[in-house]
């Protein structure tokens, strides 16, 4: 069997992005299917697969028929057809609908050899949190395993209701990542693939010491602290 992990949240900007992206580096071989309005995993370079969404989901969905039906075509191709562990990060507004699909190909799947597992990301924002339980139970039938994580960057959730929400799922946490305004700037542009390669003099001569330094230590935690959240999945992703 292949794994396949995706990583699902139909609130946009909780962090399924940077969750993939630790997800890569984590587990450098890994070929990565991005689905979304625009490609953004630029860095990852020839290891992305894009496809493209309707930025506009209900138009979609309320005009029924094949194009709503036909949508995913491409992306459930490229899955079955997965022949190494591969992470898919699902845009916002497209969870839900992926799901479903999956749900109704779930022989398919296991035919082509495929097992999934479903990361659901959360943060403490209510629209976030109340998608968890959804996509967990639709989840449950077809994926092997189930993951949370929870980023605080918009504070903690409460502790008893994320136990209650994330029911059945393992669950990890990612802090809210406070870096100098130039480390984000860095981050931005070259997502958790480009701190690894940084050059510490480089970082000196150009912003001097004290700032070059700070910028390598905060890239350098933040890294290792997607990377730790992520750590549940990746086992699970590399263990077949
Ligand atoms: N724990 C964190 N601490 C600090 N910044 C964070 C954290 N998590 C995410 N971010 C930042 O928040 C922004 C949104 O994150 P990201 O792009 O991963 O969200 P997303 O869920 O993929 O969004 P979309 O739904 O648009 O695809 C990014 O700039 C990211 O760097
Ligand atoms: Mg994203």
């Amino acid at each position: 069997m292949t794994r396949v992990l995706g990583i699902f949240q139909d609130k946009g900007g909780v962090g399924k992005s940077v969750t993939c992206r630790g997800l890569a580096e984590v587990v450098p071989g890994a070929p990565v299917i991005e689905i979304d309005s625009s490609p953004r995993l630029f860095e990852l370079g020839k290891r992305v697969t894009f496809f493209q969404t309707r930025a506009d989901r209900e138009a979609i969905e309320l005009s029924g028929g094949a194009a709503s039906r036909a949508e995913f075509d491409q992306v459930i191709d490229a899955i079955a057809s997965a022949t190494l562990p591969t992470v898919i990060d699902v845009g916002a507004n497209t969870g839900a609908s992926l799901m479903t699909v999956i749900a109704g190909l779930r022989e398919d799947f296991a035919a082509a050899g495929i097992e999934f597992g479903v990361l659901v990301v959360t943060t403490a924002e209510p629209g976030a949190l109340a998608e968890v339980p959804k996509l967990l139970s639709v989840a449950a039938p077809w994926a092997a395993a189930r993951f949370v994580i929870e980023n605080r960057v918009k504070g903690q959730v409460d502790p008893k209701l994320l136990l209650k929400i994330a029911s059945g799922a393992t669950v990890s946490c990612l802090l809210n990542q406070v870096m100098d305004e130039k480390a984000a700037a860095i981050m931005q542009a070259g997502g958790l693939a480009s701190i690894a390669k940084l050059d510490a003099k480089a970082l000196h001569t150009k912003f001097g010491i004290a700032q070059g330094s700070r910028i390598r230590r905060d890239l350098t935690r933040v890294r290792l602290e997607v990377m730790q959240a992520v750590r549940p999945a990746a086992e699970w992703l590399i263990a077949k």
